[in-house]
């Protein structure tokens, strides 16, 4: 019998009610201070080319570090087992924008999805494509598969982002000076910055991330956007490492692969079911939105689609 998401987005609407607005903006970043805490949308993306969405889920907002899913594909299509030499995979049990691991391991992030070892994942298309390039093929492969040519950078937030981003200078800094960054700091810091400020909607996102769960085939262009092998380790990485010091947590609540980003987005896949992207700014301590992680356990509550 087909699931009655109708039903389902009434009950999590009933489940988050006294938790909404809860959670931290990520002031760290000043263009994204601002955002209403009450906001909230979901969609879910399937096989078939139906989304089923609710709330906010036509708002764009900053994907932040979801991006980094996207960069992690293209990385291991074009490069393939070679990245595990510059970068691990194993979960950090650290804070996204921690340094402490990374002197105690010469300049190799624990893994793809925390800032330093996304940064590494960045430097890597820096130098396959070239800054610029390489902003303009991730876009377009978003644009083509959320089927929509106006996603595009907010170059406020970028820039923004940029104004602040002591943080992630010293993270970059330091891994050049182990050998592990490979362009000027200030070249491949201003790609990351750029594909962490993409503006999409709940709607895109979920469609353009379909491909995750249908072993990297898109299942309604019939587009290959990565092989099954590297499909099913962007999900193993995106199950163990995709919520920082958060990630045995949401594995516990939720069972599916997922990444979160400070916009308030979440990303997440039910492998031969379909992909569900959830918006809702107030953040958790680890950076997770705090009511979309709510939405998710209700809805593989309902619809049973966790892994385990
Ligand atoms: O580098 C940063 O700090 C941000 N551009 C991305 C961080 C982020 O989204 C962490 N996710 N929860």
């Amino acid at each position: 019998m087909p699931l009655d998401f109708n039903a389902i987005f009434a009950e999590i609407l009933r489940s988050i009610e006294p938790d909404r607005g809860c959670g931290k903006v990520a002031d760290y970043i000043p263009a994204l201070a601002a955002i209403d805490r009450m906001k909230f949308g979901m969609c879910v993306s399937l096989e078939n080319g139906d989304t089923h969405c609710v709330g906010d889920a036509e708002e764009r907002f900053s994907i932040q570090s979801i991006s980094k899913v996207f960069t992690l594909s293209m990385v291991l299509r074009k490069v393939g087992d070679d990245l595990w030499k510059r970068v691990g995979r194993e979960p950090s049990g650290s804070p996204f924008n921690s340094i402490v691991q990374l002197e105690m391991e010469r300049g190799i992030p624990r893994n793809p999805l925390i800032n330093a070892g996304a940064i590494v994942v960045t430097d890597h298309l820096v130098s396959d494509f070239g800054p610029a390039a390489m902003i303009d093929e991730l876009l377009n492969r978003l644009r083509m598969l959320a089927g929509d040519p106006s996603i595009a950078v907010d170059e406020d937030v970028a820039s923004s982002e940029a104004s602040v981003g002591a943080r992630n200078r010293a993270l970059a800094n330091f891994m050049q000076s182990f050998g592990n960054l490979h362009n000027p700091v200030e070249e491949t810091l201003a790609a990351y910055f750029s594909h962490c400020a993409i503006s999409m909607n709940c709607r895109q996102l979920a469609r353009a991330a379909l491909f995750l769960a249908f072993n990297g085939r898109d299942p309604i262009s019939g587009k290959q956007m990565v092989t099954g092998e590297a499909c099913r380790r962007i999900n193993a990485v995106m199950m163990s490492c995709g919520h920082y010091d958060n990630s045995g947590d949401f594995t516990y609540r939720i069972g599916l692969p997922g990444k979160s980003g400070v916009g308030g987005g979440i990303l997440v896949v039910s492998p031969g079911h379909g992909s569900i992207a959830v918006w809702s700014p107030g953040l958790n301590k680890a950076g997770t939105s705090h009511v979309g992680s709510l939405a998710l356990e209700t809805l593989v509550r309902l619809t049973g689609w966790s892994v385990f």
